[in-house]
């Protein structure tokens, strides 16, 4: 009896043990529960927070996207107005530069050049004569070959280009400088306005020669017709390692296709 009642105190002691230690647990439970909530309710506050973040940063991007193109279009625009300016002094210029800055696009791009160079050139090549808004209308304009001591005024409109684009900190004026100085300047040194000879003209400038010369060849002149493409072509081929860079040339030969194709195009009477 005394054996029974024991065992009956011992089951109810670890019953009471069980039953706290449920509640224990139950209760752990439910803080866990609590606690693992509260965070999933945080997280999803966050995610909502970078959300909107993604969103704004989104919105902002597309706006200074916006901006950068309008500024860029502003760019261009500017350029392109200053060339017109030397077109009221010069009428060949203006059909002239959109020529052959796509002939030295062409030619850099067939060289292997980066295309941010090939770009570069094509949006610089057009600026290769403004200089010649600082030289007298009498010069520019005039029907007759020019005298040599007018052919020396003529001549400055490289150093006064370089002037005129000096000094900026934007990478395409840079190079639009270097071409305006250089495109006169010949392979074998006979150039001006400083007799630079080889690598030591800058590539830009030896590309612009070239293309620039075999549009004047091309194009009516108030002392010559236009120049069939074919005649053109042979004119520059004399000229190799002579007046023209040998690798140039032999970009333009390997480009002579699409090169005949703008031709064609811009000065249909060529053709
Ligand atoms: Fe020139």
């Amino acid at each position: 009896m005394l054996l029974k009642s024991a065992k009956t105190q011992a089951l109810k002691k670890e019953l009471e043990l069980a039953s706290s230690q449920s509640l224990r647990y139950a209760h752990d439970f439910a803080r866990l529960y609590k606690e693992t909530k509260k965070h999933k309710d945080e997280l999803a506050a966050t995610n909502r927070q970078l959300k909107r973040y993604a969103e704004d940063l989104q919105k902002n991007n597309s706006l200074l996207k916006t901006v950068n193109n309008e500024l860029q279009e502003a760019y261009y625009d500017t350029v392109h107005r200053l060339v017109l300016a030397v077109e009221y002094k010069d009428r060949f210029t203006g059909q002239h530069i959109v020529r052959m800055s796509k002939y030295s696009a062409l030619i850099a791009e067939k060289m292997g050049l980066p295309e941010r160079d090939v770009l570069t050139i094509l949006y610089a090549a057009p600026m290769h004569d403004v200089g010649k808004i600082g030289i007298p209308d009498s010069i520019i304009s005039s029907p007759h070959k020019l005298t040599s001591e007018e052919f020396s005024v003529m001549k400055r409109h490289t150093i006064i280009g370089a002037e005129i684009l000096a000094n900026s900190k934007s990478h395409i004026l840079t190079v639009a400088g270097q071409i305006a100085l250089t495109h006169h300047e010949r392979w074998n040194g006979t150039g001006y306005p400083c007799g630079l000879a080889g690598d030591a003209i800058p590539l830009p400038g030896r590309i612009v020669a070239l293309a620039d010369t075999f549009d004047v060849l091309t194009s009516k002149r108030s002392y010559k017709d236009p120049f069939p493409i074919d005649h053109a072509t042979e004119v520059i081929k004399k000229e190799n390692g002579k007046h023209f860079d040998p690798q140039v040339v032999d970009a333009f030969l390997a480009n002579l296709d699409k090169i005949a194709k703008i031709t064609c195009e811009l000065n249909p009477k060529v053709c």
